[in-house]
């Protein structure tokens, strides 16, 4: 199977999920939606009402600032894939279990072994610590770094501006340096460097490419 057939596969099982609690309350699975040839993977948390509405990953208030902030860095949302960690939107938006977690985590794989993004940005703490744990995302957003063939990069998530308004900067500031960090990441994979006409920032270097990271990277 092609990218294209794997992330379309995904989708059905994740539609079909009755693997943990959350179908019974969910009224559409929330698979992810991209372009198969996505450079830029954004990884949020769970669905929220929307979402759950529409079966479609941050169309709500959060993702229409996303929508912006990724206009600011200069690519559309239609470039990205743009998925989360849990697929089901837990009651009343409260926090995945970590059960809900472990389960969801095959159809995440999944998409991310097929899609081989260059670059995953991660959307707020419960994304981070898949792939960063017990760091705290005030230390480390805006910092990417190297995880396998990765190009992992912790945001804020949208929403958190949302509640917090002094945080909007810090996302847009972040958003920003991403396809100068993307434009390195190719550098460093061997892609054409000056492909993009993007532009680009001077967004803080990538920390150094890690082959085999710790199982609980330490950072900076
Ligand atoms: N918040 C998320 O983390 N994901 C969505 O899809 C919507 C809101």
């Amino acid at each position: 199977m092609d990218t294209a057939e794997v992330l379309h596969e995904v989708a059905e099982q994740v539609k079909r999920c009755v693997r943990c609690d959350l179908h019974f309350s969910r009224k559409n699975a929330v698979p992810g939606e991209g372009p198969a040839n996505a450079e830029i993977m954004l990884i949020g948390e769970a669905p929220g009402f929307y979402e759950n509405e529409q079966g479609r990953p941050f169309v709500g208030s959060s993702g229409k600032f996303l929508g912006e902030l990724l206009q600011k860095g200069g690519i559309t949302r239609e470039e990205v894939f743009i998925t989360n960690i849990v697929k089901c939107r837990p009651p009343a938006n409260r926090d995945p279990l970590p059960e809900e977690l472990a389960t969801c985590n095959d159809y995440l794989e999944t998409q991310m072994n097929a899609l081989n993004p260059l670059v995953i940005v991660t959307l707020g703490r419960f994304s981070l610590a898949r792939f960063i744990p017990n760091v705290r995302i005030s230390d480390v957003h805006g910092k990417p770094r190297w995880i396998k063939e990765q190009l992992i990069i912790p945001m804020y998530h949208p929403a958190a501006a949302l509640h917090q308004p002094a945080l909007r900067s810090v996302l847009e500031r972040d958003f920003s340096h991403l396809m100068e960090w993307v434009k390195q990441a190719r550098q460093k994979r061997g892609g054409p460097a000056s492909s993009t006409s993007h532009p680009t920032g001077a967004g803080p270097a990538p920390e150094k490419r890690e082959e085999n990271p710790p199982a609980q990277p330490s950072l900076f």
